[in-house]
């Protein structure tokens, strides 16, 4: 029922203020958990649930993200020479061949529903995915593809959500649904306070959007903190086609605070092969002290 989704869009252009100094010159998407770079996390979630069309858009002081998509033949020349071919495929294999990579510009940091609509040109007439790389999802398969099924599904736009304490409604976009009709989204509001949140079900960085969004997104003016909210523009798209809620399978780390990039730091150097086993040791000496 829904189409194929072959465009992901990575709004890239924000400061990264809360982990300043470390972002000051360097992307905060940049930033790693063990090994690779949050915004490789989301690039490879993006290309399992079908991407071929990678769009970012970015700021000042982000050419650190190109760089790291793009071939660097010297790197790879002097780890063909030193004979690493381990690290040779893992430079190698991150673009996967017929996937591309676009770059826009964002010009002026108005909001992620400008972000979004700058990249309007790249994406087209199409249902897209749009990817906020601060939050890692943890999941088999991924947050994006399971989106993507459930489009499949029932068609329409889906948005990924989960349950946060409803102290904390106000740093989300929080949803109200109609559970008769498959979480159809009936309400959606930015960042509300506690008492006017009309759920505590809360909007994570994982949305697949039908293009209908950006004419609303041309349309609307600045929301919450002053920008132009993805939010608001998402309000006025429910209100004409279907926009569902979706419970996702996995674990989200809020690698845009501190707490939750070391969560994830955690997570996943327990899990992966090289540093598991030893970490996981390392981190009972440090708890038993
Ligand atoms: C953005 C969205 C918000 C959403 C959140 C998920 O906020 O505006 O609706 O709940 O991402 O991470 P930000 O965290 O960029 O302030």
């Amino acid at each position: 029922m829904g189409q194929k989704v072959s465009a992901a869009v990575f709004p890239v252009a924000g400061r990264g203020t809360r982990f300043l100094p470390a972002t000051k010159a360097s992307p905060k998407e940049m930033l790693p958990i063990v090994d690779k770079p949050l915004i490789q996390y989301a690039v490879e979630e993006a290309i399992e649930a079908g991407a071929t069309k990678l769009v970012f858009v970015t700021g000042s002081s982000k050419r650190a993200i190109e760089d790291h998509f793009d071939t660097d033949s010297e790197l790879e020349r002097a780890l063909i020479a030193s004979g690493k071919d381990e690290l040779l495929a893992s430079i190698r294999g991150i673009v996967p061949p017929g996937v591309a990579c676009i770059y826009i510009r964002q010009g002026e940091p108005l909001g992620l529903g400008h972000a979004v609509l700058c990249a309007r040109p790249a994406v087209g007439n199409e249902p897209f995915f749009v990817h906020l790389a601060d939050d890692l999802i943890a999941g088999s398969p991924g947050c994006l593809a399971q989106m993507a099924a459930e489009h499949g599904r029932h068609g329409g736009s889906v948005i990924a959500v989960e349950t946060v304490p409803r102290k904390h409604t106000s740093s989300y976009g929080i949803v109200a649904v109609d559970a008769s009709d498959q979480d159809r989204i009936t309400e959606i509001v930015e960042k509300p306070a506690p008492e006017d949140a009309p759920s505590d079900s809360a909007v994570v960085g994982r949305y697949l959007l039908a293009p209908a969004i950006f004419d609303k997104l041309e349309k609307i003016g600045e929301g919450a903190g002053g920008e132009i909210q993805l939010t608001d523009g998402i309000a006025k798209l429910l209100s004409e086609e279907a926009v569902y809620a979706y419970s996702f399978n996995g674990v989200r780390y809020d690698c845009g605070s501190k707490l939750g990039y070391l969560q994830a730091t955690v997570a996943y150097g327990l899990q992966h092969p090289d540093t598991g086993a030893p970490f996981r040791e390392h981190l009972k000496d440090v708890l038993s002290e």
